[in-house]
This record gives C-alpha cells, sequence and structure tokens, in this order.
C-alpha cells in the first residue's frame, strides 16, 4: 500500500516507516557531525522514541557512545486502516543503527507508569544490560496515568487556571488560524494534571532503580520542562501545565538530596525551549506563540530544531563545561527563546497576527514541515509514491 499524510486537526494519523528511518539518520548524522563528548556509558530514557526523548537518546548513544534502555508506549502495525505510530518505527530503526555501531539499544513498550514497567526493566538491567546506569532522561508526555497504588487512571488537561483564555491557534490540517477559547480547569482538572504531568513518577522510578542498586556512582537524572516568556504565562506556566511542571521542581530538589547522599548523584530539571512535537502541537494557542517564534529565531539565525537543542543541551550543559544555571539551579537551554530582542519581536508579530497575514508574518509552514517530518513525511530522499510491504514491515520489531 502507499502511505500518505493524515492530519485529524493537529493529530497525525499516519506516519511513514521509510520516512521515519530518514529522520532517525538525519538526527545521527546531525550528531556525529557536531563530534562526540565525553558523556554516560548507560542511560535509560523513559519516553524514548520521539522529539526531546528520542533526540536525548540520539545524542547519548551517537554523541557519548551510550548503551540505551528505551521506554515508550507506541503500536505496530494493526491493519491497513491502524497503522504503526512514528514512534513504533523510531525505535525500531534506532536499534538497527546503534547495534550496528556495536551499542546496546533495548526497547520496552508499554506503560512507564506502571509497576511491572519498572520492574522488567530492573530485571534487564541486573541480568543484560551488562551494568548499572549512570543516567536517567524523564521525557515522558501523557494525557493519562494510572497510580499504581490507587488503580485510578488520571487525566491530564490543558488549562489556563482561574480565568478563560482567548486566542488564536493553528489548525495544522486546514492550515487555517482558528478563534480558540478554553475555560478554566476545575480544582480536580489542576490535581489530575499534576498527578500525570508532575514529579510523582519520576520521583518513583529513582526510588525504586536506588532500591535495586542498580544506579552507578556519579549518577544523574534530568527531566525536561519549559517555563516560556510573559506572552505565553496564561496558557502555560500559569496553567495546569505549569503547575504540574512546578511540582517537578520540588521532586528534583527532594531527589537531588537523596542522590547526593546515596551515589554522589544529582537530580536537575532541564528548561528546554518550545519546540514541534506531538505534544506541542496540542497545547491551546501554543502553536501560534511557536509559529511567530520560529520566525524571529529563524531571522536571527537562532532556530534549533529538536535534536540541534537536545544535542546542545548535553555537550554543552549536562556533559559540558558551560551550563547556564538559573536561581533555582535549573539548567537552561532555553535562554536563546527567552532573549529581549527575541521576545519584543515575537509580540510584536503576535499583536498583528490574523487569520489573512499568518502564513506571511510567522513561520507557520516551519512549524507544519516540522510536524510532518515527526511523522515521516516532506522528506526529499523518500519516495512516497513506492508503495510499502506491509507484511515485510510488520516483521520489523523493536
Ligand atoms: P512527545 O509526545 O513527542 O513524546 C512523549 C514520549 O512519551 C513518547 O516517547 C511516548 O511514547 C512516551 N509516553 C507517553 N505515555 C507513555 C506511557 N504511559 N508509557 C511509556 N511511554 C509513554 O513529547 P515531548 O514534547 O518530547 O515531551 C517530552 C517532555 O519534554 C515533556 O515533559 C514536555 O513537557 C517537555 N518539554 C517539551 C517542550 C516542547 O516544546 N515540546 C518544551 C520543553 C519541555
Amino acid at each position: 500500500m502507499i502511505i500518505e499524510p493524515k492530519l485529524n486537526g493537529n493529530v497525525a494519523r499516519a506516519a511513514h516507516p521509510y520516512g521515519c528511518k530518514a529522520a532517525i539518520e538525519e538526527q545521527i548524522n546531525y550528531t556525529k557531525e557536531k563530534g562526540t563528548y565525553s558523556g554516560p556509558k548507560k542511560a535509560l530514557i523513559l519516553g524514548a522514541s520521539s522529539s526531546y526523548g528520542l533526540a536525548s537518546r540520539i545524542s547519548l548513544a551517537f554523541g557519548a557512545g551510550a548503551d540505551t534502555i528505551g521506554v515508550s508506549y507506541e503500536h505496530g502495525i494493526q491493519d491497513e486502516k491502524k497503522l504503526a505510530t512514528a514512534g513504533w518505527w523510531n525505535n525500531i530503526f534506532f536499534k538497527e543503527a546503534a547495534e550496528k555501531e556495536g551499542l546496546v539499544a533495548k526497547n520496552f513498550i508499554g506503560d512507564a507508569f506502571s509497576d511491572e514497567m519498572r520492574e522488567e526493566v530492573i530485571k534487564y538491567i541486573k541480568e543484560e544490560f551488562g551494568g548499572k546506569i549512570d543516567v536517567l532522561i524523564y521525557s515522558l508526555a501523557s494525557g493519562r496515568r494510572t497510580d499504581p497504588k490507587t488503580g485510578q487512571t488520571h487525566y491530564s488537561a490543558l488549562k489556563p487556571i482561574g480565568e478563560p483564555i482567548e486566542g488564536y491557534s493553528v489548525n495544522l490540517e486546514k492550515r487555517e488560524l482558528f478563534e480558540q477559547k478554553v475555560e478554566p480547569a476545575t480544582e480536580e482538572e489542576i490535581a489530575d494534571t499534576v498527578k500525570v504531568m508532575g514529579g510523582e513518577d519520576w520521583e518513583i522510578w529513582v526510588q525504586w532503580l536506588l532500591e535495586a542498586g542498580v544506579l552507578a556512582e556519579g549518577f544523574k537524572t534530568t527531566l525536561y520542562s519549559y517555563i516560556g516568556p510573559e506572552v505565553t504565562q496564561e496558557f502555560y506556566r500559569s496553567g495546569t501545565l505549569g503547575e504540574a511542571k512546578r511540582d517537578t521542581e520540588e521532586t528534583a530538589d527532594k531527589l537531588h538530596e537523596t542522590l547526593k547522599e546515596k551515589v554522589n548523584g544529582e537530580a536537575v530539571i532541564c528548561v528546554g525551549k518550545a519546540v514541534t512535537t506531538k505534544a506541542s502541537a496540542v497545547i491551546p494557542i501554543f502553536p501560534v506563540y511557536v509559529s511567530a517564534l520560529y520566525k524571529v529565531m529563524l531571522e536571527k539565525g537562532l532556530h534549533e530544531d529538536t535534536m540541534e537543542h537536545v544535542h546542545r543541551f548535553m555537550k554543552d550543559m549536562f556533559y559540558g563545561d558551560n551550563p547556564e544555571v538559573d536561581e533555582r539551579g535549573r539548567l537552561r537551554p532555553d535562554s536563546w527563546e527567552m532573549r529581549e530582542d527575541v521576545q519584543k519581536e515575537v509580540e510584536d508579530i503576535l499583536s498583528e497576527v490574523t487569520p489573512e497575514n499568518f502564513q506571511n508574518i510567522t513561520a507557520v509552514e516551519v512549524f507544519r514541515d516540522e510536524f510532518m517530518q515527526l511523522n515521516g513525511f516532506n522528506f526529499e530522499n523518500v519516495d512516497y509514491t513506492k508503495p510499502v510491504d506491509l507484511e515485510k514491515l510488520k516483521a520489523l520489531q523493536p
């Protein structure tokens, strides 16, 4: 069959396997071109199949020569109507490339929030991985989490707190700007979002790994967060997700103390920049901000995609000599996004944007193109007119 792009609003319903392979190759080549760095040898990445987590895995493997374990929630081909997710192919083609270079690349597919997954991963580290882990990258983004203690499933809400918000957002399918109004979250929705995207699960993972004795001396862990400028405050930092991210900062402090004492280790929050991902495309109003931001950062020669951004973070900050640390002890590779001159110009664009002019005054097509590429489309070196053999593809396993 021929696989064609399929968008439902800002959600992708199709992924092209060979396009995902091209994306993996491009990210690996970029990492290699940028040169190696001295980093961890054994890494565990939660949320390893796309965007921030995948870029971390590629940087650690191809930049620092690390063996990696990746955990993600993806599915393979079910039938002609339900094809595999992009993350499924990313896992497969990452593993293929890493093994070619003699690196261990183990994929676990399933619910990272569950105790069963923790047990499986720990068993694998003890029995097969060949050593304790030097780093844990926490990069899960999810709409729900089942609490392993209570069995209750919590759903996160992408909403403001207190007041409703109104503004434009982008519909990637229709290439249109539309007015979006989001009502404020209830107390329960706020608590649920913290439950899903806050620090609790990160803390449980670190505790389990520590108690199992699988953390190497000098172990480090980071969780990706976002703060953003003034114009994004009402729908991000002051909203439900912001509340969850604040919770992770408290978790980082706690974990840092414990790790320092037990394994001479550290826990730190990495505040990343706004990038094009499956998760960021569905945050209210965010796509318009991102499109304006890209326009300004491209013009200033500051634009980075997720791979470029994460690799710079790893090489220069997390494992390098140029960490930018703020007053809360968080690492701040987002400093380029937050520059005053950048934000001034972004604000100017946002104050002028209309459904008629947004194609011209923002870089919405760059955002759209990056989004399509996340799903394996828009690569020049892939022949999308060539039918793919589903049976042959089904035989590939992560
Ligand atoms: P994404 O949607 O591209 O990736 C999420 C990953 O989590 C995927 O690998 C997915 O399979 C995995 N996952 C989701 N639920 C799971 C489950 N139950 N069990 C196992 N794996 C599961 O998301 P993105 O954007 O890369 O986000 C990762 C982190 O980076 C989030 O904490 C996000 O807040 C943060 N971040 C994102 C920014 C952005 O602009 N996208 C900016 C700064 C931080």
